[in-house]
């Protein structure tokens, strides 16, 4: 059998309504759903290839070998070799243009990008909706990164998480939104997202009270984007934010995901809002804060973000498409 491969391209989200914390973990599946926006601009570009000559999968990011995550990545590709029923290993390609592992959801478009170009490459076609769920096995956020616009991961309720999927709540197209990223570290974080979900659902004491207050927070977050209401959505947004680094930093020993700069960012974005402006921040397991704001106050905004001390730079980002197949063409021979 010769090489059968396919690329695609996703693109990060930001939680508007966190995810935070498994009711399975070998399954990836969340204990509480999640809303988000899926933001243009900034990509991950993943390929494909299944190939009789390998011997085990292969997996290079940025174009390093990556041993620690091939073991999700195989998982994800486990799942589709069994829909396909063939035993091919791969070679998987991705690179992203912005910071990896920093909380800017690199996990989230590689692992969209991976399942949309894995299947693709595999020759199955599946709904958005199924690779929503494959794309769950690697990262949870993942799910929401095959869907532009803005998005709800749904909790489910089932054991076997066939459930646990995401839909689009409104296209990216609906409701024109600033968002911008105030980078303030390219370093990686020093605890891993799942870890700290463990972490936190194990030791926190805020834990029980975390889960009760999400389904109320998931209505009232899709009630405010159907009514695109930037500060119902705002206040509701960072409330969110707020309330899961609450729990995680209550965990023993308690999570801290900031730096000096994302809490002069915190700052800075609610002393615009004390002068008129509204703007709205969200971070997720990283130090980089995510400014919601109207379009046509971004320069105002952006301006002040690259004001505050420690503020590498800010990337003007808006919401944006769903995964897209690159060239979604077998190849023969070679
Ligand atoms: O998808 P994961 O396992 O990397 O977890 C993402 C968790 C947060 O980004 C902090 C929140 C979210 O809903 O995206």
């Amino acid at each position: 059998m010769s090489p059968r491969s396919a690329t695609a391209v996703a693109h990060p989200n930001v939680a508007l309504v966190k995810y935070w914390g498994k009711r399975d973990a070998a399954r990836n599946l969340p204990a509480v759903g999640s809303i988000s926006v899926t933001l243009a601009r900034l990509s991950t570009v993943t390929s494909v290839r299944f190939d009789p000559a390998l011997r085990g999968d292969e997996l290079s990011i940025g174009g390093l070998p990556d041993a620690q995550a091939l073991e999700r990545v195989s998982k994800v590709l486990d799942r589709v070799r069994a829909s396909a029923g063939f035993e091919l290993r791969a070679s998987v390609e991705s690179r992203s243009d912005f910071p990896i592992g920093a909380g800017l959801a690199s996990s989230a478009s590689a692992f969209a990008a991976l399942a949309l170009a894995a299947t693709k490459a595999a020759g199955l076609e599946r709904s958005r909706r199924d690779l929503s769920v494959l794309a769950r096995q690697g990262s949870g956020s993942a799910a929401r990164s095959l869907f532009g616009g803005f998005v709800e991961w749904h909790r489910g309720e089932r054991a076997d998480g066939i459930d646990s999927f995401a839909e689009q709540l409104l296209p990216e197209e609906a409701w024109p939104l600033a968002v911008l990223v105030a980078v303030t570290s390219g370093a990686p974080k020093s605890v891993g997202s799942s870890d700290g979900m463990e972490h936190t659902r194990l030791t926190s004491p805020y834990w029980p009270a975390w889960v009760e207050g999400a389904p109320a927070a998931l209505t009232a977050m899709r009630d405010a984007i159907g009514a695109r209401d930037l500060v119902r959505v705002g206040e509701l947004a960072e409330h969110s934010c707020l309330a899961m680094h609450a729990v995680a930093m209550a965990a023993r020993p308690g999570l801290v995901y900031w730096n000096a700069a994302t809490v002069a960012v915190m700052h800075a974005v609610r002393e615009l809002r004390q002068k008129g402006v509204p703007a709205y921040f969200s971070i997720d397991a990283g130090p980089q804060v995510k400014v919601l704001a109207a379009p046509s106050d971004a320069g105002r905004v952006r301006d002040v973000l690259r004001a505050v001390p420690g503020v590498e730079r800010v990337i003007d980002s808006r919401p944006g498409p769903g995964a897209q197949l690159v060239d979604g063409e077998m190849e023969s021979g070679s």
